[in-house]
């Protein structure tokens, strides 16, 4: 079966085609109206959400299947106990494919595992959000007519944004990138990540200073601190607001910066910012993900039968590696095999949320 994971599930020249196929469909809209006719998405979103469930749920509307869901876990049997597996075990007889959100690091591996249909990992924990690295990046080509050769920085909490760290792994596949990630010492880019770009010598650059990075900056990729993932509310509280783009600190920046934000934002981009119509992208960045969400749907129904998954193949059970991330699917999901990844880094990490072991 062929999910979607982590972004490291699809080589670069798929990443190109979804790409490609995505501005087929803006363009075309009516060639993809029936492809799914007679296909069902499941939506489960165990965590809130605006635009990744209503974008999929459009997606799949827009060619001609059949959606059905929940969007909150305390509607479904999980507020009865219910495990992930079992969920799962029995949506999958519901649906052709599910899209699922869910607040543990990891959890849509072990769906994967038991589901007799594709899954779609729309957000797990502070861990990854490939589909949003997806039109994150088809963004980027039509804003800036390239992915390559681009300095990108990355601003907010990149501790706990899952966002960005799909969006790393991603942009590592393309050509000459340069990475500036700009978060208080609290919020820094996770080890695991920084170990893969320098086992791979690819340039980043740690700050604190919006102000002073943003005129080097092709793309500024804004995101919200994540207080839902916080234990202590105190340091939230002291960290909301530690960046906030307004107009004037654009002053410098390059004509031609790209601003993007996955949305939803709360103070980190001042809505006089919006007016910049040019550079200010992430509302076009949101209308994005409907069409890439179309191409994604449309590729792994296609290729349900083919068995490669590299999240999977790479993993190794081994019951000794208990993970001690507390935000680990293996800390709530009852009779879960411990599994291994050997890293590139020489690291051995938990398979189901990259921890170090
Ligand atoms: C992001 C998420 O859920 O991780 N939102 C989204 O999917 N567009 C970002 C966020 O919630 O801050």
């Amino acid at each position: 079966m062929r999910n979607l994971i982590g972004i490291e599930d699809f080589s670069k020249e798929e990443i190109d085609e979804l790409i490609e196929v995505s501005k087929d469909i803006m363009n075309n809209r009516a060639k993809y109206s029936e492809m799914c006719k007679g296909k069902i998405l499941a939506t489960l979103f165990f965590e809130p959400s605006t635009r990744t469930r209503l974008s999929f749920e459009s997606a799949m509307l827009g060619l001609g299947g059949n959606v059905l869901g929940f969007s909150n876990a305390n509607s479904s049997s999980t507020s009865k106990g219910e495990s992930l597996a079992d969920t799962i075990t029995v949506v999958s007889g519901y649906s052709d494919i599910i899209a699922m959100r869910h607040p543990k690091d990891g959890a849509p591996l072990v769906a994967s595992m038991k589901s007799k249909v594709p899954i779609i990992n729309a957000g797990d924990g502070g861990h990854n959000h490939p589909t949003q690295t997806l039109l994150d990046l088809l963004t980027i080509s039509k804003e800036k007519g390239h992915i390559d050769n681009l300095t990108v920085g990355m601003c907010g909490d990149l501790k706990y944004g899952r966002t960005v760290h799909s969006l790393v792994n991603a942009l590592q596949m393309y050509e000459n990138i340069k990475f500036v990630f700009i978060s208080p010492n609290e919020l820094k880019m996770p080890e695991y990540i920084k170990d893969t770009l320098e086992s791979k010598n690819i340039e980043y650059l740690e700050t604190n200073d919006l102000e002073e990075s943003i005129p080097n900056l092709d793309v500024l990729y804004m995101t919200r601190i994540q207080r839902e993932r916080f234990s202590d509310m105190s340091e939230y509280e002291r960290l909301k607001d530690v960046y906030i783009l307004d107009k004037a600190k654009l002053k410098n920046a390059k004509e031609d910066l790209s601003i993007l934000h996955p949305l939803p934002r709360v103070n980190e981009i001042s809505v006089d910012v919006d007016d910049d119509e040019k550079r200010a992208a992430y509302f076009r960045q949101a209308e994005n993900g409907r069409y890439m969400r179309m191409a994604i749907i449309l590729k792994l129904l296609k290729e349900e039968s083919l068995k490669s998954n590299k999240k999977e193949e790479n993993v190794a059970e081994n019951n000794e590696a208990k993970c001690s991330n507390e935000r680990c699917i293996t800390m709530v999901e009852r009779g879960i095999k411990y599994l291994v990844t050997k890293c590139s880094d020489g690291n051995v990490r938990c398979g189901y949320c990259e921890n170090k072991i």
